[in-house]
């Protein structure tokens, strides 16, 4: 159970401690922040209340931290993270039962995730090793004008902290998708989890703490967004952000000082339908795509374009599968759970009516009950309605009927968003053209888009993001490029 055994340090009464310089505190603000079970709608968990004095104790600790950590060989940092992976899949239980109860996430699925960011840790240590342990040589006799005088040495360098801010949907994943890089490169990390997913992530927190990473090189602080949120992504002691969320990251990359950002805030991922493709698959992929987890993925189908020769047999097939999608309890491991919050129940409502007052055909009856939302899928969405552009983040799915490929493709690059799409057809050749035309960070063919495996690049466009992520792009995005050049005073040639 949370809160229990190997985690019964990190709780204090019903409040669970904030960490900081390698220790579980309470809060000197004597606040705590209740977090809300959305299936109850009644407050489940409560975290400290963290001041912006315990942020700027926490700041000095990552940065004392930091400088003996890029001291520490690579192969013992990376036999830290395996040992955090171990901890962290042996105590998966506990875990997963947190993001049942913080997001409602279904239980298999919470799992899941915390078994994924296990591996995710292990493969982030591998590839460290790896990447980390070569750099460059260069030699000046290539440039016009230069004999072989100068031997250039290129190494990549840690950052200093780096600030990570995952969100809701995936608090295990998307933070350790951001502590496993930074730390393996010789960062320290300060990590402010979303409020719902807050609990889960201090289980996460704990099992580094139990594979002894060294004090103050890890924190994890809690709190209001209003109290420490500006104070956290404007603090001068942090040198990378690493967030992924909705519009906030569009304000915090423009509050934030001249550091490097990572930042994913959401797509619109299109699927686009050919006439020629695999309706079977094609249904079996959009009720994978737009469904799971309520459609409460970055990643999920958000809208899909099919021609309409097709459209009458593919909207048929997907509604045959959502009839059998079960609707309830995460803890009863239904597809279908309750959205994280009543605000985001109240949005995607709006999202639907407006659909319903333009004219979109309902392909179920819409039903609600609390913030549990029955999966609907609209047809015949037209361009001027919401939910055409707009991301529900719920289990709504609209349906837009195209006449030709290229009006599927301009619908797609008319968004605002740029984060991933997929394309369904039998013809490869059509399908490379679709998917350098679409103005999406990634592309899938015949498969629904997807952020893994988890050392694939992931990058968005537009206003889906700034950088790319993914194990590889993550590590080197968390480091500088260092050089040292050596100076002869002749030119020298190897065997000249
Ligand atoms: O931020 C990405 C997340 O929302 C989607 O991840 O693994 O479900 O594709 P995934």
């Amino acid at each position: 159970m949370a809160g229990t055994g190997a985690f019964a340090e990190i709780v204090d009464g019903d409040v669970f401690k904030y960490y900081a310089d390698g220790e579980w505190k309470k809060s000197s603000s004597g606040k705590s922040v209740g977090i809300v079970n959305p299936s109850t709608r009644k407050t489940h968990y409560k975290v400290q209340a963290c001041t912006q004095e315990e942020v700027n104790k926490v700041m000095e600790t990552a940065k004392a931290a930091q400088k003996s950590w890029a001291k520490t060989p690579l192969w013992k940092r990376a036999e830290l993270l395996h040992k955090a992976a171990a901890i962290l899949k042996e105590h998966k239980s506990p875990i997963a039962e947190a993001l049942v109860k913080e997001i409602a996430k279904p239980a298999k699925d919470s799992v899941t995730e915390v078994v994924r960011s296990g591996d995710l840790i292990s493969y982030c240590a591998e590839e460290g090793v790896r990447l980390l342990g070569q750099g460059t040589f260069l030699v000046s006799d290539s440039f016009p004008g230069n004999e072989r005088t100068k031997y250039c040495l290129t190494s990549k360098i840690p950052l200093g902290v780096v600030l990570a801010i995952p969100p809701f949907n995936y608090p295990v994943n998307l933070a350790v998708s951001k502590i496993a890089p930074a730390l393996i490169a010789g960062n320290s990390l300060v990590l402010k989890p979303p409020t719902q997913g807050a609990v889960a992530c201090l289980h996460m927190v704990h099992c580094f703490h139990l594979a002894n990473f060294p004090k103050g090189l890890i924190s994890c602080i809690t709190g209001r967004g209003s109290e420490i949120g500006d104070f956290l992504t404007m603090h001068p002691g942090v040198n990378c952000i690493s967030f992924t969320g909705g519009d906030t990251g569009i304000a915090i990359s423009k509050k934030a000082g001249m550091i490097p950002l990572q930042m994913e805030l959401g797509g619109k991922d299109a699927c686009i339908v050919l006439e020629d493709a695999d309706l079977g698959l094609v249904a079996a992929n959009i009720i994978k795509g737009g469904f799971s987890y309520s459609g409460q993925r970055c990643t999920a189908v958000k809208v899909v374009l099919v021609m309409e020769s097709v459209a009458d047999a593919l909207v048929e097939a997907v509604k045959a599968k959502v009839a059998k999608l079960t609707v309830g309890a995460p803890e009863e491991d239904c597809d279908i759970t309750p959205v994280v919050s009543e605000s985001s129940a109240n949005f995607i409502e709006g999202l639907v009516m407006d659909a319903r007052d333009k004219g979109a055909t309902f392909c179920q009856e819409y039903k609600r009950e609390g913030n549990l939302i029955w999966p609907l899928l609209l047809d015949k969405v037209r361009p001027d309605m919401r939910i055409a552009w707009e991301e529900p983040f719920g289990p709504v799915l609209p349906v837009i009927r195209i006449g030709s490929v290229e009006e599927g493709i301009h619908h797609c690059n008319a968004s605002n968003f740029g984060l991933q799409g997929c394309v369904f057809t039998k013809d490869i050749n059509k399908a490379m053209l679709i998917s350098d035309a679409m103005e999406s960070g990634t592309v899938q063919i015949n498969s629904a888009p997807a952020r893994g495996p988890d050392h694939f690049p992931f990058q968005g466009i537009k206003d889906s993001g700034i950088g790319s992520q993914g194990i590889t792009n993550s590590i080197n995005m968390m480091t500088k490029v260092k050089s040292t050049v050596i100076n002869l005073p002749t030119p020298s040639y190897t065997m000249g």
